[in-house]
């Protein structure tokens, strides 16, 4: 057992693995599921340590007691019971429950990834889900869901189905929305009743039963045109984007010399620009939630997403996020259909990123009140991730260039995620490339209904695309 002279060398060793016990209920830990498990281990394997050294100091005759003499084995069964624990992909987080968190909208893409670092981060999960059929089809039951999540299927605008969801909840992430940005235009009744109104019901539910945090998913699409610079460093915060008289016209805004304006990447205090019905309902959400939240004791917090990306988007919803759109086209053997001249430039974040950058704010203790830009850090244009995509799908095809506008849409914003990454310790881990690769081989094993032209032919219909 112990030799007295080691007995200063086994209490650091010790002090040193407890530490990563400390570290990984400290909830300012980035770190997430496996490393956290890793972490587990090393502190439980410091705990074993301490609780052999206390026996070895209280007990009368140590080398005498079996269990004592048979210790390290027991230790070293436990380490290595808590490895294979860990290899079987089980985290260990989820068996030290701390919050309950409600997610609405949280069968949706990114609300199942957020559920599932949720869980992971030891937190028991509710889901309220309407299961809209423009994402889930005609399926009546979520898909794709961690089975420890309870789910409540109802709509965020009605109270009866807010407040069973809401029973015993301590924390809520607001996720349920309508989502299509060039859809607002003209589906505008539904757009303000789902996202303003569904936060209205949400918050008229929550000042008669409160709870401790509330996030809201913002969006990029808040800040219109992004941060802009011309040749000699200036900086642009309020370009508004006129529509193109003649097709001559260049689609970058310009400075007052008539030069083409740069995109530099857009921090939090750029003033909104809402170009969009989306937008504005988008805002509205974040302000309800930013206003109401210190007025009833809560702690409010917005992330403003950029292009969120990866498996279990829905691929048959031809107003979702670009690339799930872009995936089905080149699936179903369509080239990218791109507007414009395919030269935006946007941020694309993995959609684990994203679950992380909701877990770093559902516990910081700096995050109350805040706003925070939630984005990869690297712009691409929209040309350059369509090849990219058919390169990763093998389906080497030329986009179709429409050479069109739709009316909304906004033509740079990139994103300035220092705000977060400094405040919250939030850092993206996923590589585009890899990202990409992991996209394209779950498309690979999907079917997926091509809905591209429908949906420009409703734009167009309405005239607004130009
Ligand atoms: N995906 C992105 O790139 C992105 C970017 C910026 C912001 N956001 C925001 O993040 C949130 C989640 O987006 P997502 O990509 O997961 O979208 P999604 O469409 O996959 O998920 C939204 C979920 O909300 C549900 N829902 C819709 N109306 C509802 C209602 N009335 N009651 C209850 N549930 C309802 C839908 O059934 C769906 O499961 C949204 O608020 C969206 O505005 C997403």
């Amino acid at each position: 057992m112990f030799r007295s002279d080691s007995v200063p060398v086994t209490l650091v060793f010790a002090a040193e693995r407890l530490n990563y016990l400390v570290e990984v209920r400290n909830k300012d830990d980035p770190s997430e599921f496996p490393e956290r498990n890793l972490k587990l281990v090393k502190g439980i394997y410091g705990a074993a340590l301490v609780w052999r050294g206390l026996l070895q100091s209280l007990l009368p005759d140590w080398n005498m007691c079996m269990f004592c003499v048979a210790f390290p084995a027991w230790e070293w069964a436990l380490v290595s019971c808590l490895i294979y624990w860990r290899l079987d992909q089980k985290p260990i987080g989820r068996y030290f429950v701390t919050d309950t968190i409600l997610i609405t909208g949280g069968a949706g893409f990114i609300g199942r990834y957020v559920a599932r670092a949720c869980l992971e981060r030891g937190h028991k999960v509710r889901v309220l889900d309407s299961l809209i059929e423009q994402v889930h089809g005609d399926r009546t039951q979520t898909e794709g869901l961690d089975p420890d999540v309870e789910v409540v299927v109802g709509d965020v605008r009605d109270e009866a189905a807010l407040l069973r969801a809401l029973k015993g909840a301590t924390k809520v992430i607001h996720l349920a929305a309508e989502v299509g940005v060039g859809q607002s235009m003209y589906a505008v009744d539904r757009y303000v009743s789902v996202n303003d109104y569904g936060t209205a019901v949400l918050f008229q539910q929550l000042i008669d039963n409160p709870v401790k945090r509330v996030l809201v998913a913002s969006s990029m699409s808040i800040y219109g045109e992004g941060l802009y610079q011309d040749a000699g460093g200036r900086i642009y915060e309020d370009v508004i984007r006129k529509p193109r008289i003649s097709a001559d016209e260049p689609w970058d805004p310009l400075d007052d010399q008539g030069r083409p304006l740069v995109p530099v990447p857009t921090p939090e205090w750029k003033k909104p620009a809402l170009a969009s019905v989306y937008a504005l309902s988008k805002y509205v959400q974040e302000r309800l939630t930013l206003t109401l939240c210190p007025a009833y004791g809560m702690e409010g917090v917005a992330l403003r997403l950029w292009n969120a990306y990866g498996p279990g988007q829905a691929l048959s919803n031809p107003y979702t996020g670009v690339l799930a759109i872009f995936a089905s086209r080149l699936h179903n053997g369509q080239p990218p259909m791109i507007f414009e001249d395919g030269q935006q430039r946007r941020d694309f974040v993995h959609v684990e990123d994203v679950a992380q950058a909701f877990v770093l704010a559902l516990d910081h203790e700096k995050a109350p009140g805040g706003v925070y830009n939630v984005g990869s850090g690297q712009d691409r244009t929209v040309s350059e991730v369509a090849e990219l995509l058919s390169q990763a799908m093998n389906r080497p095809m030329t986009p179709e260039i429409a050479g069109k506008a739709r009316i909304g849409d906004i033509r740079h914003c990139i994103a300035d995620i220092g705000k977060i990454q400094q405040e919250l310790g939030y850092k993206p881990r996923k590589n585009f490339a890899e990202g990409l690769a992991e996209l394209a081989d779950w498309v690979a094993k999907q079917e997926a209904k091509d809905l591209v032209n429908e949906a420009r032919k409703e734009l167009e219909a309405r005239g607004l695309v130009a």
